[in-house]
Formats: structure tokens, sequence, C-alpha cells
């Protein structure tokens, strides 16, 4: 079983940091999801998160930096400057805008940092979170020689990401409490992950949308944003399958799921149902209401996936999210788990 601090309980901090200088796993909460952190410059350190993810070891990962002591242009520059290559213009300008938040870059890597976490990338994925837990173990961290911090999503490779501590210990059972320590910082404030944007390419491209929006990306840098074309490097979060649940997912409009509802009728059993509109089903059917505002239902999603999966259903339908920018997120993460 892996050991839980709570993150406000003195010490709790410091705890965690040593746990990273000693090479070990952290479970960290971030405002998106909770993440499975480790040195970034350690290599057996990061082989550790791509065993206990079972995720395949050229599925590069994020690399978590402490904010600077000011949030000027050259104090963010002088941040990712022991990371990246190269920061274009367009990129300080992201940075300025949603540093620290829940945006992730990916910049040209220096080819001496980090080579095992970038999974043989020739650039890297670099975050700062503004999650007041996470910025306070950054920094104890970076205090204890820890510059930087790998952390993919806490979950098992393929399935739903984590929102609560208790998530976290729940994807990683067998790891032993020596080697996982998970600070619980409670629910994560925006449920779905980073908005990922590619950065080493010239032109901003965007390869995972986010609670930030293309929109807002576009209007921070002054850059039209491209959709990622068969040119993009590999990335799990951009598979089709992911962020899957163990019963099936089925994403209809309101009308279509129904009347399929109806069909089925008293007959329905072993379902659950996830929708805006309220829809009648039989009564064995169980029920929960999608928040009207992405933002809402950004931050429930992943906790409803896995809640409806626990009563062991084995489909669960989903009203189709609307259309519109502000959805993108939450519409990308159901479409995968419904692949
Ligand atoms: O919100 C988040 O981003 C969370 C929290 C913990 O920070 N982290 C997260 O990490 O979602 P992960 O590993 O589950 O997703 C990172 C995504 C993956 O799809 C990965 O393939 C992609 O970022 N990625 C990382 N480095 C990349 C690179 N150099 N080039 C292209 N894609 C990259
Ligand atoms: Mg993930």
């Amino acid at each position: 079983m892996a050991r839980f601090l709570n993150a406000s309980t003195p010490g709790a901090i410091d705890a965690a940091a040593q746990q990273l200088a000693a090479g070990q796993l952290v479970g960290m909460p971030t405002e998106t999801v909770y993440g499975l952190a480790a040195d970034a410059g350690n290599a057996s350190a990061v082989r550790r998160i791509f065993e206990a993810k079972g995720r395949p070891s050229d599925h590069p990962l994020i690399v978590h930096i402490a904010p600077p002591a000011s949030a000027d242009a050259a104090s963010w520059r002088a941040a990712v400057a022991p990371f990246a290559r190269d920061l274009p213009d367009f990129a300080s300008a992201l940075m300025r805008a949603f540093w620290p938040g829940p945006l992730t870059l990916i910049l040209p890597r220096r080819p001496e940092v980090a080579a095992l976490a970038a999974g043989g990338q020739d650039t890297l994925a670099l975050r700062c979170p503004s999650h007041p837990v996470a910025q306070s173990l950054l920094r104890a961290a970076q205090a204890r020689g820890v510059a930087g911090v790998a952390a993919p999503s806490a979950n098992r490779f393929g399935r739903v990401s984590p929102t609560t501590a208790a998530h976290v210990a729940e994807e990683f059972a067998a790891l032993d409490d020596e080697v996982l320590l998970i600070l619980d910082g409670g629910a994560c404030p925006v449920g779905i992950e980073s908005t990922l944007i590619d950065c080493s390419r010239g032109r901003p491209v965007l390869l995972r949308p986010g609670s930030i929006t293309a929109a807002q990306i576009e209007a921070a840098c002054g850059l039209a944003v491209r959709e990622r074309d068969a040119a993009a490097p590999r990335a799990s979060g951009t598979l089709a399958s992911h962020y899957a649940p163990r019963a099936t997912v089925r994403l209809m409009p309101a009308l279509q799921l129904q009347a399929a509802l109806d069909l089925l009728g008293a007959d329905a059993k072993n379902m659950a149902v996830y929708a805006r509109h309220a829809v009648r089903t039989a009564r064995a059917v169980s029920q929960r209401r999608m928040p009207d505002d992405a933002q809402q239902a950004a931050q429930e999603l992943f906790a409803v996936l896995r809640e409806l999966d626990a009563t062991g259903v084995r489909l669960i339908w989903v009203e189709t999210p609307p259309d519109g920018l502000a959805w993108d997120g939450v519409r990308d993460r159901l479409q995968r788990a419904a692949a």
C-alpha cells in the first residue's frame, strides 16, 4: 500500500520533497489532475514511473518546474533555460499569459537533460502548475537539487486520470509505501489535463485540448493555432482510445439517447446514464446529471466516470457535449473514453 500524507500536515511537503530527492515516487496534486511525480534528472526514478504506469517508455512525460520569484518575461525565460534549447517569442508570450497554470508547452530540448523523461524526443514538455501544493513541493524539491519533476497523470496506462488522492491509491494499490507517497491536496479544481501546445515547429500546434482554449491561445500570442497532424510526435493522451473506464462508454445526442433507452424499456440494466438533459429510464438505471457549465463538467468528469464504473455497470451512456470551444476538452476526453 502507498503512504498517504495530508499536504497541510506540518512536514508533509518536506517529506515529499525528500522522497523525490531519494529517487522515489510522489502522488502530486495539481490544478488539473494528480501526477505520478519523480526527479526528471534521475533515470532510475523516471524508469519507475514508466513501470508503475505500464506506459511504453517512448511516450514522453511532462517536466514540471517551480515558479520563478517574479513573473516577468526574463524570469520565465530563465526558468525554462535549463531545459529548453530555444524559446520562440510566441511561447514566451504563452508562458506570460498562462503560467503558472494548466498549459503545457513543448519546446526544443537541451540534449543533455531529461532524455529518458522525454521518451527519446528531441523536444521536452514543460509546465509550471498553479496548484499551491504542487508549487510548494516543486520549490522544496528544487532546494534539494531536483530541478524538474517528471509527472504523467497518476493512472495506469490507458485508464481514467485521477482527480483525488483516493483515485491515485486505487491505481497503485500494489506499490510499496517506500516507493509511493501520496500527497493529499483535495480534489483537483480543473479536472482534465493541461492544454498541450507544441511550440517546436514555428507555430503553435494544439496536441491536446484542455481548459485553456485554442481561442485563448490565439488571443495571447497573436498566431493561429494549428490542429495536430500525422507528423506530430506520439502523445498517449492523443491516442484514439484512452481515459477508458472498464464499462463500455457510448456517446449520443439527447434525443437518440432517449430513443435507445425507450427501446430497452424495462430490460435496461447494468447500465448508467450521464446526461445534461433529464431522461426517462428504467428504475434499475443509475443516472447522473452532467453540469451545463463546461468547466464544472470538466471538474467532475473523471470522478463521475470512476464512480459509475465502480458500481459494476457494463455500459455508460453519455449525452454528447455541446459544440463550442469551451467544451473541446470534455468532448475530447469523452470521445477517447468511448473509442
Ligand atoms: O495536466 C497535466 O498535463 C497532467 C498533470 C499531472 O500535470 N499531466 C499529464 O501527463 O497529463 P500525461 O503524461 O498523462 O500526458 C502528457 C501528454 C502525453 O500525451 C504525452 O505523450 C505528451 O503530453 N507529451 C509529453 N512530451 C511530449 C513531447 N515532447 N512531444 C509531444 N508530446 C509530448
Ligand atoms: Mg495521462
